[in-house]
């Protein structure tokens, strides 16, 4: 692995998240990788679980750690190439990606999309103006359309809790009042659709993923037929793809209630956090004792530090 920016670096994501569960036990074992190595994380966008368990899984393998909030603590970045920089931003992309990457053995960068500028972010415009400039491996800590240490958490998440070799996993889109982009729906869909699940897609009709990440999954409009015989639901609302970024019409009830759970194999709840309670979930389902929306916000943990371990071994 080079770098660790989507499901195409991973060549098995079932044994990469048998290996993190593994790691679990042994999180202090390999402090010798990181000795004298630092890892700079950039963001260019808020966090909580990102920016603390990436570090701490960081911290766990000897590495020093240093958090850039770009777009607050910096010079303001120019990205466009031949830009004649006489306006907001003081330091082009070309050296300032250059410069952290003198500083730093991995890098770190979270750069959401536009949602308004549907070819720049699927092309990943931010990410890959980074990649251009640097010469150390990149993880991707949620980017315009991929959020690909959430969705390793995810699936060791359903490892760690499944009865079944092959558990039916329901994907359901859930309301929320602003426009959020579809990187870990994105995400979790190309990482599911090569493990060993059943997976199936709900939402309304208008909110489609790009076929690129729901591949071969199979996708209904009904959410209360899509939740029968369902061993995991993980919830999470995204814009719409076609019509890009927008919310379309009003569909309050699709929120996650523990009556619409019963309909379930006694499944259990996922979501990636944060979430807005009683307009995406229901407090009857996050307070469930089926709900594992703690548990997989620890999993980050060893998902990060089985990445960085992967990274430090084969590259740095
Ligand atoms: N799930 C997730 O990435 O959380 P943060 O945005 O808080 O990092």
């Amino acid at each position: 692995m080079k770098n660790f920016l989507n499901v195409h670096d991973v060549a098995n994501v079932e044994e990469l998240a048998q290996q993190a569960i593994a790691l679990k036990n042994h999180k202090f074992d390999f402090k010798q990788l990181g000795n004298n190595k630092t890892m700079v994380l950039l963001f260019l966008n808020s966090s909580l679980r990102t920016r603390i368990s990436t570090q701490k899984a960081a911290q766990n393998l000897g590495m020093n750690t240093i958090v850039l909030n770009l777009t607050q603590d910096s010079w303001q970045m120019e990205f466009e190439d031949g830009a004649i920089m006489n306006g907001t931003t003081a330091e082009h992309i070309k050296e300032g990606a250059a410069v952290i990457s003198e500083y730093a053995d991995i890098i770190g960068i979270r750069a959401f999309p536009t949602l308004t500028d549907k070819e720049k972010d699927y092309t990943e415009f931010v990410l890959h103006k980074f990649l251009e400039n640097v010469n150390v491996p990149v993880v991707n800590m949620e980017s315009a359309t991929v959020h690909p240490l959430q969705s390793l958490t995810d699936l060791i998440t359903i490892r760690e809790h499944t009865t079944k070799s092959k558990p039916k996993v329901v994907l359901s889109w859930a309301p929320h009042i602003r426009s959020l982009p579809q990187c870990v729906s994105n995400s979790f869909a190309e990482w599911m659709n090569r493990a060993d699940v059943e997976f199936v897609i709900t939402h309304p009709e208008g909110y489609e993923l790009d076929e690129r990440f729901s591949g071969n999954a199979t996708i209904l409009y009904n959410q209360e037929e899509a939740f029968k015989d369902a061993d995991f639901i993980y919830a999470k609302n995204w814009s719409a793809y076609a019509e890009y970024g927008k919310i379309i019409g009003s569909h309050d009830d699709w929120m996650i209630t523990d009556k619409k759970m019963q309909l379930t194999n006694n499944a259990k709840f996922m979501h990636c956090l944060p979430t807005r309670r009683n307009v995406e979930v229901a407090d009857d389902v996050l307070d469930s004792d089926y709900s594992l929306v703690i548990k997989e916000a620890a999993n980050r943990e060893i998902a990060a530090q089985i990445v960085l371990k992967t990274l430090l071994e084969q590259n740095v």
